[in-house]
């Protein structure tokens, strides 16, 4: 078992739901009452180590750390730091972590959080890696459908669009399917289906989850209609994208389908997915969405720099040192010092940094 000293947020598995609706609770007091908490971080320094493109996540976390009476140190261009010297994750993050309390990363390689939290001297929160998870925008949809809902529980949700690249979508059903009565529906065409490590997690938890591959047919039984991007980035070839990237278009005429106290989410940024003409309808709230992301950012960051230091498991499987995750995309591929560590059976492996599953 390799420990970290702190407390992390890499996944939402590193916290219990009760945890989760105790941040999404505070969050909610924060945007009624935010001068209350203008000086509890106060003297505490934040570093963003952003990898990859942002506006939303980086800016909501900077905002967070300002409001909360903090300062803010970092990169957002790799490009304009060390890294395009050739520097390693692991030089980086443990400079880095050593001159800030909290640092928050986004990075284009799956499992890259977790690689940071083995190396930090401060807490690390995973602001997205790769196709893989990014549990602080869940955080955010989960803030809002509270607000929106009152609850957490007995919904029907509609997931549209790149289900296998999108990150977002992978930790709202992570989470979610912990609480009592939700229904997924996964719109999606074959290409961009949902993984299957993330249908197997719905299964054991006894999560529902249907598939409907027409939005339109799908729109009049859902509470929650959760738009996302086809994730062009990921893509291997231009063409691939091109043939997918307008799969789905949630436009007036679709939208007049749903229920009247639906509500349609999206992390953003948008493509053509969700027409502007759209952004008048009432049941579209994915401006109110990117707002409550510096509400449940600060509830997050607060209570993480209040937490006492706790060893916190970081890998729990076996390490074999001759063996290597298939995943192109996981970041043991690029930095090779990583402990090769799997949970699974000996034959078929799976990854603790991005949890994709190999043959041995
Ligand atoms: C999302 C992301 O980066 O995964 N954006 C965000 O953080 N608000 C969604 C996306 O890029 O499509």
């Amino acid at each position: 078992m390799i420990m970290s000293k702190y407390t992390n947020l890499i996944d939402l598995d590193d916290m219990s739901s009760e945890q989760w609706l105790k941040i999404i609770k505070l969050a909610a007091d924060i945007s009624e009452n935010p001068s209350k908490y203008s000086k509890v971080c106060e003297g505490k320094i934040m570093a963003t180590l952003f990898y990859e493109p942002s506006t939303r996540t980086q800016i909501s976390f900077q905002t967070a750390m300002l409001r909360l009476g903090g300062t803010i140190i970092g990169f957002d261009n790799p490009a304009t730091s060390s890294v395009a010297k050739g520097e390693n994750l692991k030089d980086t993050t443990k400079i880095v972590s050593s001159y800030a309390d909290i640092m928050v990363m986004r990075h284009p390689m799956e499992g890259a959080a977790k690689a940071a939290a083995l190396m930090a001297d401060c807490p690390i929160i995973n602001a997205g890696d790769g196709s893989h998870l990014h549990p602080t925008q869940t955080l955010t949809d989960m803030l809002t459908i509270y607000k929106e809902k009152g609850r957490l529980s007995n919904l029907t949700i509609g997931l549209c669009g790149d289900l296998k690249n999108g990150r977002t979508v992978h930790s709202m059903c992570k989470a979610l399917s912990d609480f009592q009565g939700i229904k997924f529906v996964f719109i999606s065409t074959p290409e961009l289906g949902m993984p299957a490590y993330i249908k197997d997690i719905l299964k054991v938890k006894n999560c529902e989850f249907t598939e409907n591959p027409v939005l339109e047919n799908a729109i009049g039984g859902l509470d929650i209609l959760y738009m996302t991007r086809v994730q062009k980035e990921r893509f291997s070839s231009e063409d691939e994208y091109l043939s997918l990237k307008d799969a789905y278009c949630l436009d007036r005429r679709k939208l007049s389908k749903g229920k009247n106290d639906l509500i349609v989410l999206h992390p953003l940024p948008r493509v053509d997915e969700i027409p502007m003409d759209v952004d008048d309808d009432p049941r579209a709230l994915y401006f109110k969405q990117a707002k409550n992301g510096v509400y449940v950012r600060m509830a997050l960051v607060m209570s993480i720099l209040e937490s006492p230091n706790a060893s916190t498991p970081l890998l729990k499987g076996e390490v074999y040192p001759d063996f290597r995750c298939q995943n192109p995309a996981c970041i043991t591929q690029k930095e090779d010092y990583l402990p090769k560590s799997f949970t699974g059976t000996e034959d078929m492996c799976v990854c603790e940094y991005c949890d994709a599953r190999s043959l041995r």
